[in-house]
């Protein structure tokens, strides 16, 4: 059938009306369910989200969002526009993809997320590389574990780097340096002199451990109910730069990674503690999900980690 001169031109309108940074501050607020929290991924306004919402809104014609009480839900034409959306960006991400390849590495992108506990070493790493491949930019996201899970969910970005990824058969990982966590003191502690320490000498003391949803933590809570043991958690930091302080002040011991202490001036303060068992050996890994395809950018950079990555062991 065919379509009237009018319908063609009202269709084309409605295309030209719609832009792809309101495609973008719609998606960020609905995978968010949240105007504020998509504002803050965009780095604009909390106004200029509500604004090209309200404008794909009257391209439509109809309303995407419905808000119960504090929360905002998707209306039917909302979903359905979120699967169109999520569509284009993956096209238009394929596309960026292949103009990367054909450029090769003379320009790119490089988009990388990690774990807090990474930033000790990655960005030591990625100098020469930038230095190598002066036209690829990096982005470098750094975040605790679960954050970067999410990331990862949301294909964020090309590649993730943590220690103990989840045990997924959709995620390619890849191991390339090792991360010991081990039990810190300050430097004047009783238990810094002795030697083979029973592990249970630390559920006698206070511990200091990171946030929720830090990977450290997590390694460690597992750690400890694996050999029966209770710790008596007296404060959770957010930072290790936190920990090693409120470590050094006193508050308590912890378990850390080695990589935190390395290249840190605070290191002269703190005592590694000889405890059996310790210390965990975990080991920091690249993933990304098996479906996707790595651009050339991305895999030069994987195989430049695993090429170079051996300078930054901790584990002599
Ligand atoms: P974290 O993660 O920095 O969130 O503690 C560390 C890890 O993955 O080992």
């Amino acid at each position: 059938m065919k379509s009237s001169l009018g319908e063609i031109r009202q269709r084309d309108m409605f295309l030209k009306s719609i832009t792809l940074d309101q495609l973008q501050a719609f998606e960020a607020a609905a995978r968010h369910s949240s105007f504020t929290r998509a504002a803050e991924e965009l780095f604009v306004t909390q106004p200029t989200v509500s604004m090209q919402v309200k404008h794909l809104t009257q391209a439509i014609g109809m309303p995407l969002f419905e808000q119960v009480g504090k929360r905002v839900f998707l209306t039917e034409a909302g979903k359905e526009v979120l699967s169109t959306c999520q569509e284009i960006f993956k096209c238009l991400e394929r596309l960026e993809t292949t103009i990367d390849d054909l450029k090769g590495m003379k320009q790119g992108r490089l988009r990388l997320a990690a774990v807090t506990t990474t930033k000790y070493f990655i960005p030591k790493l990625l100098k020469p590389f930038c230095e190598l491949y002066p036209g690829v930019s990096v982005s470098l996201e750094i975040t605790n574990h679960e954050a970067l899970l999410a990331r990862l969910n949301d294909n964020l970005d090309d590649l993730y780097i943590l220690s103990c990824p989840p045990e997924r058969d959709d995620i390619e990982a890849t191991t390339f340096l090792d991360n010991p966590l081990v039990a810190i003191a300050p430097a004047n502690h009783p238990l810094a002199k002795q030697r083979n320490l029973p592990l249970e000498c630390l559920a006698e003391e206070p511990l200091i451990v990171r946030e929720e949803g830090s990977g450290t933590r997590k390694v460690i809570q597992k750690f400890f109910e694996r050999h029966g043991i209770s710790p008596r958690i007296n404060l959770e930091l957010g930072s290790n730069e936190a920990i090693h302080q409120a470590v050094i002040d006193g508050l308590g011991l912890s378990v850390i990674s080695l990589h935190t202490l390395k290249f840190t001036e605070v290191k002269n303060q703190l005592a590694i503690l000889d405890i059996e068992g310790l210390p965990i050996r975990c080991q920091w890994q690249v993933i990304y999900p098996k479906k996707k395809q790595l651009s050339i950018t991305a895999t030069t950079f994987l195989e430049y980690l695993l090429a170079t990555s051996q300078q930054f062991s901790v584990d002599k």
